[in-house]
């Protein structure tokens, strides 16, 4: 077997707050093959973001990184030097953001960014950089490409500007793309086809995408493998075919009742929801982190929790299939 392009093993994340330590992240492993979709999945504050800015190398300095390993395509990112970190990020793997303004510079033209980005990876003259920039920006589905070199972020809607930040994380045709939620900033309408945009040109350049939804809908249609996170923890990771067909950890459980299922899921009636918040991520979590919400919750998850596998599905609870068995399966 090859080596995966991504490894992760016991990623912690901790961030001092005046009440201790917060542990926005509690030891996560996962891995992804080259030109695989992960979709990372969980509600909101599980530390979804947190984790693809590690990747990156991106996170605040207060923020305190640990992981036994972290390497891309071998090499150990946590002990890399910023320099080789930065040629890394931007040329290899890339990242697109959640609102594009936070990420274009207003200063500049988009034809500057664009070239800028592959300017500062390749050895390249600025004429195949600007060829290159229209190419991209041709296969992002921006129409009169070249005339747009010489616009300005505020001269573009939205959805054209996310747009141009995907024609820009590929301008060096990385290997690794992290899309934290990328189109959530943007018209319903406008949502999908971005999305669809970004699916196909991975696809069609094999690029391995890590990529951030709360649309389970999507994570449905495009996710080679789901990680389900919960209060900084994978609680279950597997392929995508295993998570949706035999779901085990109660929360993801709980998550997949929230999607309408087409012929399924009748006109009007009530999604599922889970009851309770999320616990503090302040201190220590002993036992099971999900067990104050968790229906199937006794006195033995207060204990160490075991972590259940089955092929490459994983999950963590002590009952040893999550107490599917309990529940009605939908006809
Ligand atoms: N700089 C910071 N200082 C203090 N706490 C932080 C900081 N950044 C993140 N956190 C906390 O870490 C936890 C994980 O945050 P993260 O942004 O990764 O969540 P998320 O899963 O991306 O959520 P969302 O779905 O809302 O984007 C949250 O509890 C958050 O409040
Ligand atoms: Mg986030």
């Amino acid at each position: 077997m090859t080596e995966p392009l991504l490894t992760v093993r016991n990623l912690k994340l901790d961030i001092p707050v005046a009440s201790g330590t917060l542990h926005a992240v509690r030891g996560i492993d996962f891995e992804l093959n080259r030109g695989e979709t992960l979709c990372i999945v969980g509600e909101s504050g599980s530390g979804k973001s947190l984790t693809s800015l590690a990747l990156m190398g991106l996170l605040g300095k207060r923020i305190l990184r640990k992981a036994d390993q972290m390497t891309f395509d071998g090499t150990e990112l946590t002990t890399m030097s910023a320099k080789e970190l930065r040629k890394l990020r931007g040329g290899r793997m890339s990242m697109i953001f959640q609102e594009p303004m936070t990420s274009l510079n207003p200063a500049y033209t988009i034809g500057d960014q664009l070239m800028e980005a592959l300017l500062l990876h390749q050895p390249v003259g600025r004429a195949a950089a600007r060829a290159r920039a229209i190419e991209l920006l041709e296969k992002v589905g921006i129409t009169a490409a070249e005339s747009r070199l010489g616009q300005y972020p505020h001269q573009l809607s939205g959805g054209l500007r996310q747009r141009v930040m995907i024609a820009m994380a590929l301008m060096c045709g990385p290997e690794l793309i992290i899309a934290d939620e990328p189109t959530t900033a943007l018209d319903v309408t406008i949502q999908a086809q971005i999305l669809r945009l970004l699916v196909d040109l991975t696809r069609e350049m094999n690029m391995a995408m890590i990529l951030i939804t709360h649309d389970l809908g999507v994570v449905a249609r495009v996710a080679d493998k789901v990680a389900v996170m919960y209060a900084g923890e994978l609680v279950e990771t597997g392929p995508a075919a295993d998570i949706f067909a035999t779901p085990c950890h109660p929360y993801t459980r709980g998550l997949l009742r929230c999607i309408p299922l087409p012929g399924k899921t009748e006109r009007g009636s009530e999604l599922g929801t889970i009851p309770g918040i999320v616990p503090s991520l302040v201190g220590e979590v002993e036992g099971c982190v999900f067990r104050t919400r968790c229906d199937y919750a006794e006195a033995a998850c207060r204990e160490a929790i075991p972590h259940r596998t089955n092929g490459a599905h994983r999950f963590r609870c002590i009952h040893p299939d999550g107490m599917r068995h309990a529940e009605e399966v939908p006809a």
